[in-house]
């Protein structure tokens, strides 16, 4: 089947690289044309296991190719996926200007039947404007010519897209048509040939299911996060309590792992676009808001937990910091728990020595080369001369440390453990003061 791909971010790769790699032929288009060129060459932009092998592999079958070049694409695919960025407006909503900007591309230089769909989170109501501006724009032309919008949202976790893509719980459609039911099925019949993963619902119902699914993950954090504070607070041991209650299949173990708030791209403006969509229909979204409320809040935890440590005393000291990350197996820091912490350090007048497996090269790119912030190329480099050890991100490097080792290296003996890594007994045997989320500690500390 013959498939175009707009936007080659990391939705857009993923469906192509993915969908090139079962059989179809893809054409990817961005208007980047540095990106095209690398991507022509196998050179891929962002971090994602597999991904460049199967973006290598299929050029090489010719299979997949990238273009900047709009008619020669719209021309190419009956399916024509709409993949770009939505990024947030100041008021939270998802802008649309990308998304209707690949329409008017479309509409402008389709020749016959095409099926637009669309892949981006978008608000609902979105595949209506849309249709409403391939409408307008194919009237400007004097053309009169069919096409049809579905809605097709992806459930992707970075670090883990190809397999999420691959073998992933379900395939959702949003469509009235029968045509569109038919060239979709197709399109996926690869991955969903053994058990059928397409659930086929109308337009509206499967762009709210994108945000209703981020946002459900979202509110799940959230509540660990509120109760692992409540736990510290009573000095109970939320890590108990968190087997406790996911053992009960009703709730289950997945995404109930409290820590210092949820990061990345997708949650934090998931959750509040939705929020906004709620007051634009008059229903003010109160779950919605304490999501984010807590969020926020947890991720200033870290933080308080320093201060706390060194009495509200952090001018002057150096901080190790373990993961920049949002979370491990990517290079991605946007809204990661590690820039509230290092921006309320620097606040402070505090240096920050940090170590990540993948996120430095982006960690420079956002601050840039600064006088408090070193960045280093081993873990334990981090912790030289450091007064104190905070973990932001549960890497694998992170999760076997000689806590002996680490009290030597720190000049005060803190660890802040942001993801729970270790069992609090073990490191307070070696003589560290050890805070982590949810753990009893503030109870202690005021027993203490
Ligand atoms: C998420 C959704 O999982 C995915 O289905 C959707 O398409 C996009 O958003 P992603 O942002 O890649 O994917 O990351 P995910 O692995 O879901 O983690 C999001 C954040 O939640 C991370 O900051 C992570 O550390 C945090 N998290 C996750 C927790 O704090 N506790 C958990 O139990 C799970």
């Amino acid at each position: 089947m013959r498939i175009t791909i707009f936007g080659s971010g990391y939705v857009g790769l993923v469906t192509g690289a993915c969908l090139a790699d079962v059989g179809h032929d893809v054409i990817c288009v961005d208007i980047d044309s540095d990106k095209v060129a690398a991507l022509n060459d196998g050179q891929v932009p962002i971090h994602e296991p597999g991904l460049e092998t199967i973006i290598r592999h299929n050029l090489d079958t010719g299979r997949l190719r990238f273009t900047t070049d709009a008619a020669r694409a719209v021309e190419f695919g009956l399916l024509q996926f709409i993949a770009v960025g939505t990024p947030p407006d100041e008021d939270g909503s998802a802008d649309l200007q990308y998304v209707l900007q690949v329409a008017r591309t479309i509409a402008t230089h389709m020749r016959e039947y095409k099926i637009i769909v669309d892949k981006s989170t978008v608000p609902v109501g979105t595949a209506e404007k849309v249709s409403a501006c391939v409408a307008e724009t194919l009237a400007e032309r004097g053309a009169t010519l069919a096409f049809d919008v579905c809605s097709n949202p992806e459930f992707l976790k970075e670090g883990a897209a190809i397999e999420d893509f691959s073998r992933g719980a379900r395939i959702v459609v949003g469509t009235d048509s029968d045509r569109v039911r038919q060239a979709i099925r197709e399109c996926y019949a690869p991955y969903s040939r053994l058990h059928d993963k397409l659930i086929f619902m109308d337009v509206r119902s499967a762009e709210l299911t994108k945000y209703a699914a981020n946002a459900m993950l979202a509110t799940k954090i959230s509540f660990i996060n509120e109760i692992a504070n409540l736990a510290e607070k009573l000095g109970a041991d939320i890590e108990h309590v968190r087997h406790g209650i996911g053992s009960d299949p009703r709730i289950g173990h997945h995404f109930i792992y409290p820590g210092c708030g949820y990061g990345g791209s997708c949650f934090p403006k998931d959750v509040q676009a939705l929020a906004r969509t709620a007051h634009q229909v008059g229903h003010p979204p109160q779950l919605l808001e304490a999501v984010e409320s807590i969020n926020l809040r947890q991720k200033d935890q870290l933080f308080a937990k320093l201060e706390g440590a060194f009495n509200g005393d952090l001018a002057g000291k150096t901080i190790a910091l373990w993961g920049l990350a949002f979370k491990p197996n990517t290079d991605d820091m946007r809204e990661a728990p590690s820039r509230t912490l290092m921006e309320s350090l620097w606040a402070a007048g505090a240096r920050v020595q940090a170590f990540d497996p993948e996120a430095q090269d982006e960690c420079r790119r956002i601050y840039g080369e600064r006088a408090d912030l070193s960045l280093c190329k081993r873990r334990d480099e981090a912790l030289e001369g450091a007064d104190a050890l905070v973990i932001c991100t549960e890497w694998k490097a992170f999760r076997s440390v000689d806590f002996a080792m680490l009290k030597q290296a720190l000049a005060s003996p803190i660890v802040i453990d942001g993801r729970n890594l270790f069992e609090p007994a073990s490191v307070k045997q070696a003589g560290l003061d050890y805070y982590a989320i949810g753990r009893g500690d503030s109870l202690q500390a005021a027993l203490a």
